[in-house]
C-alpha cells in the first residue's frame, strides 16, 4: 500500500490515520483490469498514478507484452518505482517538470517519441495520473488511434454504487468508477465534465481544511 500525505498532521489526525493502523479499507471495488496480450504497450504514470500503474504494468509484462513505461512528476522527489518498473520494463523512461531526473518536461514528450518510431510505438496505453495528463495523453493517442485505458479517479463517497459521487459520462453515458471502472476507454471520456466535477467542492474543502487548522492550532 502506498500513500501521499498532502495533509497536515491535524488533517491526518481527523483522517483517524494513526500509527500502524487504517481505521477501514474497502475493496477490491469495481472491475478487473484488461489485461490482454497486445504486444507492445506504454504504461504512462503522472505521479501517485504510478503506484496504481505498477501492478498493471506488470500483469501486462507477465503474460508476454512488451512494456515500456514513461513517469513524470514534479521533481526527481515526485519519481516512485523507477527500479521496480525497470525489472519488468523494456525501458523505463522518466520526465520531471523541473528538469531535476530525467527529460525536463511531461510525460507526453516521451509518448510522442514512441509513437512517432515504428519500432518502439504501442498499440496500446495504459495512463494513471492526474485529469489534465490523461487528458493530454488521449489527445495523443487518438488520431493514432492507439487503444488506451485510464484509471479514472473521481470523488468516490460510498464505492458501492449508490450515491453517484462518482459518476462520469463515458462513450455519452453515465457510468459510476467505482462500479464500472476505475479504467475506461480513454477516447470515450468526457474530461471537461469529469474535470469539473473534481474541482466542484473546492470551496468547501479549503474551509473545512482552514477550520481544521485553526481548531488545531487553539
Ligand atoms: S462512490 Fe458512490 S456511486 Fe461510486
Amino acid at each position: 500500500m502506498m500513500a501521499k500525505a498532502l495533509a497536515t498532521e491535524a488533517e491526518l489526525n481527523f483522517l483517524a490515520v494513526k500509527g500502524p493502523a487504517l481505521r477501514d479499507v474497502a475493496g477490491p471495488l469495481g472491475r478487473p483490469t484488461e489485461i490482454e496480450k497486445w504486444g507492445r504497450v506504454a504504461c504512462v504514470g503522472g505521479g501517485v498514478g504510478t503506484a496504481v500503474l505498477f501492478p498493471l504494468a506488470k500483469a501486462l509484462a507477465e503474460i508476454g507484452n512488451e512494456v515500456t513505461t514513461i513517469i513524470g512528476g514534479r521533481a526527481a522527489s515526485y519519481i516512485i518505482l523507477a527500479d521496480e518498473l525497470g525489472a519488468f520494463s523494456k525501458e523505463v523512461l522518466i520526465t520531471t517538470e523541473d528538469g531535476s531526473l530525467g527529460r525536463k518536461g511531461f510525460v507526453t514528450a516521451e509518448l510522442a517519441d514512441l509513437i512517432a518510431d515504428p519500432a518502439r510505438a504501442p498499440l496500446a496505453v495504459f495512463a494513471v495520473g492526474p485529469v489534465p495528463m490523461m487528458k493530454a495523453v488521449v489527445e495523443q493517442t487518438r488520431p493514432h488511434g492507439i487503444k488506451t485505458l485510464v484509471s479514472l479517479n473521481p470523488i468516490m463517497i460510498d464505492g458501492t454504487g449508490m450515491c453517484g459521487g462518482c459518476r462520469v459520462i463515458v462513450g455519452g453515458e453515465t457510468k459510476f468508477a467505482c462500479v464500472d471502472g476505475p479504467e475506461f476507454d480513454g477516447h470515450q471520456v468526457d474530461f471537461a465534465s469529469l474535470t469539473d466535477r473534481l474541482t466542484m467542492y473546492r470551496d468547501v474543502e479549503e474551509k473545512c481544511r482552514l477550520e481544521n487548522r485553526q481548531g488545531s492550532a487553539q
